[in-house]
């Protein structure tokens, strides 16, 4: 059986939530909009996922609008409040390091007008809260920083930046937390955040379920016309076992949350301590705030893509970094920000755990690893070697 280390990318659905979404997939297929017995059926279920989603973040139900993803939960955030407020200002302050579905969406806001402020990192990709406010200028109408990087785990300081973003009136702070809420207890009072992208695929949900935080009284332009759910926020017929399976996946996750940040942790290093100690492997990433499970390592000389597949042929299923540009030439923009050169960035490898992870498959994975590791460096070697010898000499050059 291959060894799964790609819980980053996403996980698998548990059964609980499986066991609660096959209703809503079978005779309780209503549509909630429908004031029959049917629809009403559909309607329980959906309001249990927004009230289960809301306690899991401390938020109330009305609070938690449903999308088809992280992604979408990111678009509906920075286009609903860049459009909103565009009549107050057009800046927004980022950081280098977002997932696409944050870099890319403000990049194309750009194209509309608003300024965008991408702001650096230092070497373990955290963005300083200082920097963050000396961005702000009166035309600032939102900040978006993510909660937790989904390369290198690396933790930002939100509850900091948004003490000063609060110094500063009417500028909304998104953060993206979709690779933090599997791990880190999340309470958006105590984050100060306005708006909070969650995905269901991450903490053992359903892929194609998303939801966005909305903080009471915050106005977004809603992105899809249509109907009137999810309070006007979003139209469209709810995915309604989806929400479910996304709620009990959550609820659950937050439960066992510190028993399996714990493990992994302790899983990671395990991990960890084997691989930093090949030669000229460097971890990546911040060394202590950064998300439980994963492990993101920079082997200079080596080739990322190459390395993910010689280890799914061994039997490990890794990713160079985001699974968006896994198998691409790109290089990874997190790295590069962090300070990376190209060449570096491109030999990246991230081992992500999760809550289906044994001490064993730790173990079988390292041991597996350092094997391909090895030998992708020996063949780096030996290819060196024979381009060298094979190199005109100067004296054959200038007489070719
Ligand atoms: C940090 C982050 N944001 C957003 C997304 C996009 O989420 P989804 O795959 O649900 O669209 C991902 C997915 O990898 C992510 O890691």
């Amino acid at each position: 059986m291959p060894i799964y280390l790609d819980h980053a990318a996403t996980t698998p659905l548990r059964r609980e939530a499986l066991d609660a979404m096959l209703p809503f997939l079978t005779e309780q297929f209503g549509n909630p909009s429908s004031v029959h017995g049917f629809g009403r059926s559909a309607r329980d279920g959906l309001d249990e996922a927004h009230e289960k989603v809301a306690r899991a973040i401390g938020a109330q139900p009305r609070e938690i609008v449903f999308t088809s993803g992280g992604t979408e939960s990111n678009n509906l955030a920075l286009k609903g409040a860049a459009w909103a407020g565009k009549a107050r200002g057009h800046r927004i302050i980022t950081t280098a390091v977002e997932h696409h579905a944050v870099g890319h969406t403000v990049r194309y806001l750009g194209k509309f007008g608003f300024e965008i402020v991408e702001l650096p990192v230092d070497r373990y990709g955290r963005v300083d809260p200082d920097a963050v406010e000396a961005a702000i200028t009166p035309k600032t109408i939102l900040v978006s920083v993510m909660l937790a990087n989904n390369e290198v785990g690396t933790i930002q300081p939100i509850a900091e930046i948004a003490a000063r973003v609060r110094r500063h009136r009417g500028i909304l702070l998104h953060t993206d937390a979709v690779q933090a809420a599997p791990y880190l207890a999340i309470d958006v009072a105590e984050l100060d955040v306005d708006l909070l992208t969650l995905a269901a695929h991450k903490f053992g949900g359903p892929k194609g379920v998303g939801a966005l935080y909305v903080r009471g009284g915050t106005n977004i332009l809603a992105q899809q016309q249509g109907g009137a759910q999810e309070r006007y926020r979003r139209a469209g017929t709810e995915n309604v076992a989806g929400a479910v399976g996304m709620a009990v996946a959550l609820e659950l996750a937050a439960g066992e949350r510190d028993v399996t940040a714990a493990r992994l942790t302790r899983q990671r290093d395990a991990l960890a301590r084997v691989l930093l100690a090949l030669p000229d492997v460097q971890l990546s990433g911040h060394p202590t705030d950064r998300l439980p499970g994963l492990l993101s390592i920079v082997a200079p000389g080596l080739d990322g893509n190459a390395l993910t597949m010689a280890l799914d042929l061994a039997g490990v299923a890794t990713s160079t970094g985001s699974a968006c540009v896994s198998g691409s030439a790109e290089v990874s923009h997190v790295l590069t920000a962090m300070g990376y050169s190209e060449e570096e960035a491109r030999g990246s490898q991230r081992f992500s755990l999760g809550r289906t992870t044994t001490d064993e498959e730790v173990a079988a994975a390292a041991a597996i690893a350092t094997r391909v590791i090895t030998a992708q460096r020996d063949a780096a070697a030996r290819l060196e070697a024979v381009r060298q010898a094979t190199l005109p000499r100067p004296m054959e050059t200038a007489g070719a």
